[in-house]
């Protein structure tokens, strides 16, 4: 099953400032404020939602197709990427932008300045998945993740146009498209994914009931933190899968992209909707463990292992399926 990944690609520079943000501002003198912080810790991480996605899925042995625009500079992160297994061959490189990128200065309280450069991502919205299918043999299954909002409804209408099925993902994006524009990313979608703000969010701006929504798509699912994942069906009652019990928790970024890896790579060897989100589970909880959003090593005993103890052993994929079969 080839599964294409569209969505933001981006990279994180967090900063640890040692001393107080407030202290160094001055009441009175705001309008001229000119303000250097030294900071004294630098950590640049890899991130963005389809890349986030994409990297779990080569991680479970498949080879997604990465749709995106970064800049130049995406070099040394899009070699990584593709060490790994994941095709960047159909990202869109920018002439003139950077690669997004969020950058944040955390001070000892743990208060923050940040500000999130969008940069390339502006450009996804001139990208022609029609033509990137037509070059890259297809695809089963189009995942369409937060990005610039018109490349979003763009390559859900290729993705209708041309019959593929597709997972609307709006996550982040939710806060900052319209009503019409959601309606759109979720209309025929084979799967949505939500967590429990983003689903509360999404009825309230497109107006639709629970009822609504799912006429409109075959499955949704919606995280809910520790509390696991809900799947919801028309005519259905909705089941809940638990979440994996985490050992630790290093940091929560980026597990819902994690638990989305997971679940399209069970969907993809032929899983259905509660063993995939076991599996997203299982990914999520290993991201959480990690620091950074694509530094989790799913090896396939430890996937069993965490599968096994929370759901039992006798609910596992025989051998291991997911990644066999979805390889290529
Ligand atoms: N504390 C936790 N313990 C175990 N599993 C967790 C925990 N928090 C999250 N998860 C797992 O991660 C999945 C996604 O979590 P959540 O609903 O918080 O996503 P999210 O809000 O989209 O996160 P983000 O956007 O920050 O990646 C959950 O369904 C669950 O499987
Ligand atoms: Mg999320």
């Amino acid at each position: 099953m080839r599964i294409v990944v569209t969505g933001s690609i981006a990279t994180d520079h967090l900063m640890t400032f040692p001393g107080r943000i407030s202290e160094q501002l001055i009441a009175g003198k705001l309008d001229r404020i000119s303000l250097s912080l030294l900071v004294d810790v630098l950590e640049v991480r890899d991130g963005g939602v389809a890349a986030n996605i994409a990297y779990g899925l080569a991680r479970l042995g498949h080879r997604p197709l990465l749709v995106g625009a970064v800049g130049a500079d995406f070099h040394d992160y899009g070699g990584r990427l593709a060490g790994l297994g994941v095709d960047t061959s159909a990202v869109h490189v920018s002439a003139t932008r950077h690669t997004a990128r969020f950058l944040c200065t955390t001070d000892t309280d743990g208060r923050q300045l940040a500000s999130f450069y969008t940069g390339a991502m502006a450009e996804a919205s001139m990208i022609d998945l029609a033509d990137v299918l037509r070059r890259h043999d297809g695809a089963d299954l189009v995942l369409i993740g937060a990005d610039d909002p018109s490349a979003m409804v763009r390559h859900t209408r290729a993705c209708r146009t041309l019959g593929i099925p597709f997972a609307a993902d709006p996550s982040q994006q939710l806060a900052r498209l319209t009503g019409p524009e959601i309606r759109e990313l979720v209309e025929g979608a084979d799967h949505l994914f939500t967590n429990e703000y983003e689903h509360e969010l999404l009825l309230s701006k497109t107006g639709w009931t629970r009822d609504d929504v799912l006429r409109r798509v075959s499955v949704w699912i919606t995280t809910l933190g520790d509390k696991g994942s809900r799947i919801e069906r028309a005519d259905e009652s909705p089941l809940d899968v638990p979440a994996v019990p985490a050992d630790k928790v290093a940091d929560p970024t980026g597990v819902g992209d994690a638990f989305r890896a997971g679940y399209l790579a069970s969907l993809a060897a032929g899983a259905d909707a509660e063993q995939c989100a076991r599996m997203g589970s299982a990914l999520a909880t290993m991201a959480l463990s990690a620091v950074g959003t694509q530094t989790y090593t799913p090896a396939p005993g430890r996937v069993r292992e965490l599968l096994a103890a929370a759901y039992g052993r006798d609910t596992l994929p025989t051998a291991d399926a997911p990644a066999e079969a979805g390889r290529g």
